[in-house]
């Protein structure tokens, strides 16, 4: 069974780092295909040093540029590959540019998709990523799902042929790595105290191509960051922007470091008081670190997180950002098994090699 993978952005390489190990274990012989959308070392190298990740047989150099630049280079290359390695299926994960790439290509070589990460679905509708999973669970054979709601999701739009619920291949990882992580070493790097301190991450494009959210929520960070600390690992789309418009003063004494590795995100998220996020891993790791996440988006793909009362939504709202993020209090316990049993990895390369 020959299995081509495609990667491209962070959070695919930590997703990877779950599914293609057990793929690999399964007897599948994997060829993994990084798109190049990430570069920077700090985004795609120590991911794979860290999460000890197969080395790419293929990089397409795709890099930076519009959607359409973007997508379009990752199809035309990864269809070269394609037609060349003939592989029985392509695995894609999440929403990323490189993920529909991914899908367009095997559906029409006619090539079986599977999509790690199916059926999440999330407003605004016109969004990059909700563009991207709506083209990549309409064009895949297989879909693993993270949750029960996503499963549903897909039957409200016709689609429950090959849908599996898989679980979360982040919680999986999250288990695997969170008791080998040297949290007080991570602390000290940072100056940081134990639960003294916000964790905070923004990249989302309507947050940061939009000025007035932007405004908003650097504001509220600078103003929260004079009651708390706040840490920020900043996205190099971000800081592109805020040096652009000249912004850093609206951070206050927000102490911005550049993007952090894995293991040191979790060692923060895990000792932080809150999250403040608009990224859809974090929002979730947040949770399985047992830290809440207040959300700066108007929706979310992990919504069950908001209905428990766990996360809360605050979109660009300043004033809310800054309420939330000082007081507010999650619900003291939660629904067991909301992301799975930790063995989504091991559920989708058995179905994949045909073991299940
Ligand atoms: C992409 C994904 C988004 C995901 C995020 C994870 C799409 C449409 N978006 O957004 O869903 O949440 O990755 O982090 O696929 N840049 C660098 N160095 C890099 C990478 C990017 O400087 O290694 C800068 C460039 O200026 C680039 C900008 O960041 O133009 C945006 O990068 P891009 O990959 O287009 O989108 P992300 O915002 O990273
Ligand atoms: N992450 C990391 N270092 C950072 C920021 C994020 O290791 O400085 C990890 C974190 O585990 C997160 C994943 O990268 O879940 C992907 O995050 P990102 O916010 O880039 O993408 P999204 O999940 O929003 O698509």
């Amino acid at each position: 069974m020959k299995i081509l993978s495609v990667v491209g952005a962070r959070p695919q390489f930590i997703k990877e780092a779950v599914v293609g190990e057990q793929l690999r274990r399964y007897g599948a012989h994997e060829i993994l295909v990084h798109t190049g959308q990430h570069y920077d070392v700090n985004m795609s190298d120590v991911f794979f040093r860290y999460l000890e990740l197969k080395k790419p047989d293929y990089n397409l150099s795709v890099g930076s540029g519009t959607h359409a630049y973007q997508t379009g280079m990752s199809m035309i290359r990864i269809e070269e590959v394609a037609i060349k390695e003939k592989p029985d299926i392509i695995v894609v994960y999440g929403d990323t540019n490189a993920t529909v790439a991914g899908a367009l290509v095997g559906a029409k070589l006619k090539i079986p998709v599977a999509h790690v990460e199916a059926g999440l679905r999330q407003k605004p509708k016109d969004m990059p990523e909700e563009i991207n999973r709506v083209v990549t669970d309409h064009t895949s054979k297989f879909l693993f799902c993270p949750t029960k709601k996503a499963i549903d999701n897909l039957k409200l739009e016709g689609i429950s042929k090959g849908v599996y619920f898989a679980g979360d291949v982040m919680y999986d990882l999250f288990l695997r790595l969170k008791d080998s992580i040297d949290d007080q070493k991570v602390l000290e790097k940072y100056g940081l105290q134990r639960e003294s301190y916000i964790l905070t991450t923004v990249h989302r494009d309507f947050n940061t191509d939009n000025e007035e959210r932007l405004r908003n929520i650097l504001t509220a960070l600078g103003e929260i960051s004079y009651v708390i600390p706040v840490v920020f690992p900043m996205h190099p789309r971000t800081k592109k922007v805020i040096n652009q418009k000249n912004l850093w003063n609206l951070l206050g004494k927000t102490r911005v470091i550049d993007p952090v590795p894995y293991h040191e995100l979790v060692a923060l998220l895990a000792n932080s008081l809150k999250v403040v996020t608009d990224s859809g891993g974090v929002q979730k790791e947040a949770y399985f670190a047992g830290v809440s996440a207040i959300v700066l988006m108007p929706d979310t793909g992990w919504i069950e997180l908001i209905e428990h009362g766990w996360n809360v939504l605050v979109d660009a709202d300043k004033d809310h950002l800054i309420e939330k993020a000082l007081n507010h209090v999650p619900p003291s316990s939660m629904p067991k098994e909301l992301y799975g049993d930790g063995k989504a990895g091991v559920k989708i390369a058995r179905i994949l090699v045909g073991e299940d």
